[in-house]
């Protein structure tokens, strides 16, 4: 029998539902076991700042896995073979295995480091200014605005919902190249853009201009906003403010910013949809630097709730997808290591075999999102949540 490694999402690192998971997987798979069944459960590894718990199975085939984790009535975000054991993990008494990272879901399957990456780990408060600066090159590598078509429809949408007024002065914070202040302008709004890449606001600014569209575009970084205390009336971020590095001190600026009685809009992709799912197998193969938090906090409503703090009132949100066509898996693996900042930066980081296996889990991770039309290429859905809220 060979090894299989199983990637499920554990909503913003909770220990209870990581333990529950695990006796769930178990459970299944002896029950499986006893029917006769090729397949057997072995551990799990849970990885709270990943907020991702693997289970290792062994199995005769990956299909026999995946209908134990059914059986267990659990979703997973992918299956791989993990053709050695899980090395130096230490099963804790409650029966997952914490602290622990994979460096690799493919061909090796090892653990590292058992330092916490939270910024309240035992290594001390991180250095969130030297994590911005290595965001920031990571965002000004590979080529953003390649990527970037991707989200026009989220960034339409989270205009539509949020609600822009002609004279409206709205910020769409880590603007990039500058979806959501073009559509605002489109609107009649006053609109302003700021990012902390300089070339992404180059080509919002040639955007801009190609439209005829007046668009104050500025470098300026999330987590100090260069604007008085409620300038806004509207404060918006699509997939953006979430990849800052201190996550409370973005979410203070934002509401800072906001008029009393100003709206604030921010799409964040989930943690539990397909570019959660991608982000986290980056994850196993470079570790993200000490003190990341996951970027798809933000995409769920409690968190961006915590982070809005007392400040505003009437948090909701909705949940949407954006449909995505690439030619094929592998297709949408290359355009991503090539030109998306995240993945390209990791690429650069791994050797051959590493690069080799990465690809691969996104290629995987993309074929366990298609939707199956066949001769339409890749068509898969991503999933984004848009949380609101009014500034008290
Ligand atoms: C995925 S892109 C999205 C860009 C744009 N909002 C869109 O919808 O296409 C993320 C953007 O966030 C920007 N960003 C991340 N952290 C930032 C920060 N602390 N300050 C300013 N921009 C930031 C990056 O430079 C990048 O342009």
């Amino acid at each position: 029998m060979a090894e299989y490694l199983v990637e499920l999402y554990v909503a913003q690192g909770d220990h209870t539902a990581a333990r529950r998971q695990a006796a769930s997987a178990e459970r299944a798979g002896t029950d499986l076991a006893r029917e006769g069944r090729a397949v057997r459960y072995l551990r799990s590894i849970f990885v709270p700042e990943d907020e991702t718990c693997f289970l290792l199975y062994e199995a005769d085939s990956a299909d026999l896995v995946t209908e134990a984790v059914a059986r267990a009535g659990l979703r997973l975000e992918h299956v791989s073979a993990a053709t050695t054991s899980v090395a130096g993990a230490q099963e804790s008494p409650d029966g997952t295995t914490k602290g622990t990272r994979m460096t690799s879901t493919t061909s090796t399957t090892t653990s590292t480091s058992t330092t916490s990456t939270t910024p309240t780990g035992t290594t001390g408060a991180p250095d969130l200014a030297e994590l911005r600066d290595k965001q920031q090159k990571v965002w000004s590598s590979g080529d953003y605005n390649k990527i970037a078509a991707l989200t026009v429809p989220v960034s339409e949408h989270l205009v539509d919902h949020v609600g822009v007024s002609p004279g409206d002065r709205v910020l769409d914070v880590a603007t990039g190249t500058g979806h959501v202040a073009l559509a605002a302008a489109r609107r009649s709004a006053e609109a302003v853009g700021i990012d902390y890449v300089p070339a992404l606001l180059d080509i919002a600014r040639r955007r801009a201009a190609a439209e005829d569209l007046a668009v104050e575009l500025t470098e300026a970084d999330a987590e100090h906003l260069p604007y008085d205390d409620a300038s806004f009336d509207v404060v918006l971020s699509a997939i953006g403010v979430m990849f800052a590095a201190d996550h409370e001190a973005a979410g203070r600026e934002l509401v800072r910013v906001t008029r009393p009685g100003g709206r604030i809009g921010l799409a964040s992709w989930t943690p539990e949809g397909f570019v959660g799912g991608m982000l986290r197998t980056v994850g196993a193969h470079v570790s993200p630097p000490p003190g990341a938090q996951p970027a798809t906090r933000w995409g769920t409503e409690e968190v961006v709730g915590g982070l809005l703090g007392d400040g505003v009132t009437d948090v909701r949100s909705v949940t949407a997808t954006v449909r995505q066509r690439f030619a094929d898996a592998a297709a949408f693996a290359d355009l991503f290591l090539t030109y998306y900042g995240p993945t390209f930066s990791a690429a650069g980081r791994l050797d051959e075999e590493g690069r080799a296996a990465l690809r691969a889990d996104l290629v995987a991770l993309a074929e366990s999102h298609d939707r199956g039309e066949g001769s339409r290429g890749l068509v898969c859905d991503w999933e984004y949540r848009i949380v609101t809220a009014t500034r008290r």
